[in-house]
């Protein structure tokens, strides 16, 4: 044939594929996702192979091991106990509570790396909400907001580095950034989940807070939370939450969840000049590992993949459980 372009020159050897090659990935790409409980020893999740809960110990181990590895960020989940639960979800500004705590511990311990926190009231709240309910079952925004600044402002105190508001609440990000301003706490920064899709996808994460919606024989608790987390068949409404987050004051936007969502992240990496980060959620990481374990796949290429067509979508960051095996297979290239 005579053909004039070949576009399969450019992929002839490996250095020419190197050569062209568009995208990256590093661990410092990577933001790991961590799970604490107040007990003294580490108990794995069911629903998440190689993810646990981990005690103070434990926790300090493996974000020294994260660090090593090259990782840069990690954010913190609390499991927090039933009888600290309660329908305000007050526990989640104590400052002597477990996430502050584990901050303190962090900070003094690997004060290097930099710590995210989440913002909503689902793992104190015993309604399992990410805001307050009325007694019709209506999520409260303004009021939710009042106490979503005190956890931003406990947390900021304790030392986190990015507040990640995950409420979907109207108006968050602006609320926190001022409540954060006037505090004192102008450095730090927020890194706001602001496409965040009312999933399925939660299902192993909701198991291991045990922070899925739950009854109260008082009142009617709505088992979903679609009226603050956007529905999975809008795209363009993606793009005012954004427009919000943005002139609210957010430093970086998430798209959440992930590959389900990529035309979400590559929408806002065109929209916005502000990093995105991309949250590749607990039901994605568990369906890889199920198949894995079943050796359906090969764990390590489908998982380099995966973030790798991330950061091809305009994703800088990327929370992902398998931040530290992703880090090894990459540092053994
Ligand atoms: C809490 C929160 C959730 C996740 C992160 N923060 C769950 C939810 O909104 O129900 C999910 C993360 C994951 O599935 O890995 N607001």
């Amino acid at each position: 044939m005579n053909l004039i372009i070949r576009p399969r020159r450019l992929r002839r050897t490996d250095a020419i594929r190197e050569m062209v090659r568009e995208n990256h990935l590093h661990p410092q790409d990577f933001i790991y996702p961590l799970f604490i409980h107040e007990k003294d020893f580490q108990e794995e999740i069911s629903a998440m192979p190689g993810i646990y809960r981990w005690d103070m110990n434990g926790l300090i181990k493996e974000v020294s091991r994260a660090w090593e590895l090259g990782i840069r960020c990690i954010v913190l989940f609390p499991k927090i106990d039933d009888s600290l639960k309660t329908e305000d979800g007050s526990e989640c500004f104590n400052e002597a509570g477990l996430i502050p705590k584990a901050i303190r511990i962090l900070k003094k311990e690997i004060p290097e790396m930099a710590i995210m926190t989440d913002v909503a009231l689902d793992p104190y709240s015993c309604d399992g909400h990410d805001g307050l309910v009325d007694d019709n079952g209506k999520i409260l925004n303004d009021e939710t907001i009042e106490i979503l600044k005190k956890q931003a402002i406990t947390q900021a105190r304790a030392g986190a580095d990015f507040i990640g508001p995950s409420d979907m609440m109207d108006g968050r990000v602006g609320a926190i950034r001022t409540a954060l301003d006037i505090e004192g706490f102008s450095d730090v920064g927020i890194i706001s989940y602001t496409a965040k899709f009312s999933s399925a996808y939660y299902g192993p994460f909701r198991t291991a807070l045990d922070s899925a919606p739950k009854e109260n024989n008082r009142k009617i608790i709505p088992d979903n939370k679609s009226t603050y987390q956007m529905d999975p068949a809008n795209s363009r409404e993606a793009l005012i939450e954004s427009a919000l987050d943005q002139y609210e004051g957010a430093d970086i936007l998430m798209v959440k969840p992930g590959v389900s969502y990529l035309d979400i992240v590559y929408r806002l990496s065109t929209f916005s000049n502000k990093p995105i980060a991309a949250y590749n959620v607990s039901g994605e990481y568990s369906m890889v590992k199920a198949a894995a374990m079943k050796n359906w796949i090969n764990e390590k290429d489908i998982v380099l993949e995966t973030l790798l067509s991330f950061k091809r979508a305009g994703a800088k960051l990327i929370l992902t459980y398998h931040a530290c095996d992703a880090s090894k297979w990459l540092n053994e290239k």
